[in-house]
């Protein structure tokens, strides 16, 4: 079980970072790959590399080497997506929604014909044997604000899901603002969701067990 993790937990004593080393504790070091987007923030289209994406990837045009150079970062992330079975994003909640970053992490990845495509008029995502596992952190509480409040987790699930990865998990320790006592609580609830989503992960990823191979042998 492969698993691809892209986290941007900046802040010193990151909580969602917490919630992160919690699942990253649990799997395979030689099976993990990060990306670090606080570390080396994403870049942002500008007119040179969204002219050569569009060129590229909509007109099927052969770049450059200096123009294929621009898209060199955000293939880079495109590759390390695919290459995983799973993918755990990790991230808190800034003004109701993604961190600039985490968006800019998304608008590199979704590209046409390398994470999905339109195939008879609609549009197929190719992620779609992937998992992912969404967690974050957030100040206030959304569970009974009013729709629209909170942008993120709707954000992230059109997003993977516009990728064909619609097998999402999300663990969120809300309220992180409020007292000590009821962060510790949230935290802890957070801790124990993740081991309930990563202990169906590693489920599904075991191999059958002879019982199984035996049905498949009968229905096969
Ligand atoms: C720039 C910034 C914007 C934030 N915006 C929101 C917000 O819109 N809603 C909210 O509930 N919390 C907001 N927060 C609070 C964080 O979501 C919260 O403290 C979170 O637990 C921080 O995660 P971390 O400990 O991993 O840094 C914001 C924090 C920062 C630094």
């Amino acid at each position: 079980m492969k698993v691809h993790i892209v986290r941007y937990t900046p802040r010193t004593g990151s909580r969602t970072a917490q919630l992160l080393e919690h699942a990253v504790s649990q799997l395979d070091p030689a099976a993990v790959t990060v990306t670090d987007l606080a570390a080396r923030v994403p870049p942002v289209f500008d007119q040179r590399t969204v002219d050569a994406y569009i060129q590229r990837n909509y007109a099927g045009q052969t770049l450059d080497a200096e123009a294929a150079q621009g898209l060199a970062p955000m293939d880079r992330y495109v590759e390390a997506l695919r290459a995983a079975d799973h993918v755990i994003l990790a991230t808190p909640m800034y003004n109701f929604a993604l961190p600039g970053a985490v968006k800019a992490w998304f608008d590199a990845v979704i590209q046409k014909d390398r994470t999905w495509t339109v195939r008879d008029g609609q549009y197929e995502g190719w992620l779609g044997d992937h998992r992912a596992l969404l967690l974050y952190t957030s100040g206030g509480v959304y569970e009974e604000a009013p729709a629209g409040m909170d942008q993120l987790t709707p954000m992230v699930r059109q997003l993977f899901g516009f990728m064909g990865l619609s097998a999402l998990d999300v663990v969120a320790a809300q309220g992180t603002a409020g007292a000590e006592a009821s962060v510790a609580s949230a935290m802890s609830q957070a801790r124990a969701r993740i081991d309930q989503v990563l202990a169906g992960w590693r489920a599904d990823a075991a191999p059958p067990s002879p019982v199984e191979r035996g049905l498949h042998a009968e229905v096969g």
